[in-house]
């Protein structure tokens, strides 16, 4: 996967270089034509002034002596002046050099007067007299012929007023294409060999440059390969923190920590909860078996064992049911149940139903009065919530000592509050007592025969349903006279 993304940067950027330096030849090669044909043409037409000049400057002057002339010598004008155009049109012609160019005068009938060719047999011949405008210079192409395969011919014609009788003659000059083609053939030539080889470079130091800057990629794809549930502590290779690999490698790395802590997390609840679950196991086992080992027992020792079994077992029952509880909370697979109900009503209803406990160890609870307070939400739950926090206020509290509930309404929220006149929870216990299977008093609660001691998940279950209403379950305060837990919850949560 990540050969073939080098190989596509590889390609991609070859293809813009390509298109750009395939740009950039068309342009040069248009630019140099253009250029080219220009000075072909200012060639022809300078050529073209310079032969104008010179035969209208030879013509004034023998024009200016043919009168005189025809006088002496006794001939018509016209024929001398014949004579003259004849001798101005052939000394013209014989000053006229050029390596290049041909040139031909003809006479206002279009006949041929004098021709000088180029080199390559070029000459200024012109098909059709009548295209050329009376004044100034006309410049055209002549197309040459494909078959014997000449160039095109670029040819530049003036007229030249000649005697006052005749017709006007025509001056032509001409030059081949060859030279202009064979510049831009060389020019062409040198772009088919220039941009295979500029490309084929590129392509190259692309290609290593993309393998260098991915680098990193392929060492990071390496080794989360190689990361699984039981080396989660690895982390990806962060080359660069600044650029945009070093950042996705943190960001994986923040994720691998964020795996690893609920890893950690899961791993440590199911050591905890086979922990839990050994105890009353393993009691239940020795009462079996102490049992057992007479051949026959008093109905009151089966009596014994079979309590000692019964408590057990409902301690069991209510550890499996807490540790249920929770899963299905974490796995988001516990929706609320909402219904509507009066939570001064439910608060008054837990409280009567934990005196029960309460008055066996002589703990009296109290309820502050409230008014009517609807509201909506899980009620079974957060019944659980109350008896959770009622249940710990009653186990910590001596005989003698009493637990009040009371009930606050807010602008915004609910406070139920539960206090005790109890041992209170040491300061460096505090911050732990919401945990999963935490006890302060580990050793005690544990031994104490009855299934009245949990696991230690009473506070992380209350905590989860406050939680799952919006709400916050917080202990406010705990010191040698007592503890207060308040749960607060949103007046209309979600
Ligand atoms: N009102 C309280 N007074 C003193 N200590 C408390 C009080 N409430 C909780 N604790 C301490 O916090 C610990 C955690 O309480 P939590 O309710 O989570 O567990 P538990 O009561 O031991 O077991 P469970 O609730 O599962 O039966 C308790 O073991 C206890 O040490
Ligand atoms: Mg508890």
């Amino acid at each position: 996967m990540v050969d073939s993304v080098r190989y596509r940067l590889t390609l991609w950027y070859l293809g813009v270089l390509g298109l750009v330096l395939l740009a950039f030849s068309a342009g040069v090669y248009a630019l140099l034509t253009r250029s080219l044909n220009q000075r072909l043409d200012n060639g022809l037409r300078a050529s073209l002034e310079s032969v104008a000049t010179s035969l209208t400057r030879e013509l004034t002057g023998g024009l200016a002596e043919a009168e005189e002339i025809a006088e002496v010598q006794g001939l018509r004008l016209a024929e001398v002046e014949g004579l003259v155009e004849k001798e101005a049109v052939h000394s013209t012609m014989e000053d006229f050099s050029s390596s290049n160019q041909a040139i031909a005068v003809f006479d206002g009938q279009g006949r041929l007067l004098a021709e000088k060719a180029a080199p390559g047999d070029l000459h200024a011949d012109l098909p059709s007299l009548d295209l050329v405008p009376v004044q100034s210079v006309y410049i055209f192409t002549l197309p040459g012929s494909r078959g014997s395969d000449t160039e095109d011919v670029r040819v530049a014609v003036r007229r030249i007023p000649a005697t006052t009788a005749s017709a006007p003659y025509l001056i032509a000059v001409a030059q081949s294409f060859e030279a202009n083609t064979k510049e831009l053939e060389l020019l062409r030539r040198s772009f088919y060999i220039a941009i295979p080889i500029a490309l084929a470079l590129a392509g190259l130091g692309g290609f290593f440059l993309a393998r260098k800057s991915l680098a990193p990629m392929a060492a990071m794809s390496e080794r989360a390969r190689r990361i699984s549930a039981e080396n989660l502590e690895e982390r990806l290779p962060v080359a660069n923190p600044r650029d945009a690999l070093g950042q996705l490698a943190a960001t994986f790395n923040e994720l691998l920590a964020r795996l690893n802590a609920s890893f950690d997390q899961q791993r440590q609840f199911m050591a905890d909860a086979s922990h839990e679950l050994r105890t009353p196991l393993s009691v239940m086992h020795t009462a079996a078996e102490v049992t057992l080992e007479q051949p026959r027992r008093t109905e009151s020792e089966y009596r014994e064992a079979l309590q000692m079994v019964d408590a057990q077992t409902r301690r069991l029952a209510r550890i499996v049911e807490d540790m249920f509880t929770l899963a299905r909370a974490d796995a988001g697979r516990r929706p609320l149940h909402p219904s509507n109900f009066y939570l001064d009503e439910l608060t008054r209803e837990t409280a009567r139903a934990a005196e029960v406990l309460a008055v066996r160890k002589r703990v009296s609870v109290e309820v502050s009065d409230a008014a009517e307070i609807p509201f909506r939400g899980d009620e079974g739950l957060l019944r659980q919530m109350l008896l959770n926090l009622l249940d710990n206020a009653i186990r910590h509290t001596p005989a003698g000592g009493h637990v009040s509930v009371s009930l606050a309404q807010f602008d915004s929220a609910y406070e139920i509050t539960v206090a005790d006149s109890g041992t209170g929870i040491p300061g460096e216990v505090q911050a732990h007592i919401f945990e999963r299977f935490y006890r302060a008093d580990a050793a005690r609660s544990r031994a104490e025969p009855a299934g009245g001691s949990g696991a230690g998940l009473g506070l992380a279950i209350a905590r989860w349903i406050a939680e799952a209403h919006d709400g916050r379950l917080e202990l406010r305060r705990s010191d040698e006279s007592g503890s207060v837990f308040v749960a607060s919850l949103p007046a209309s949560p979600r």
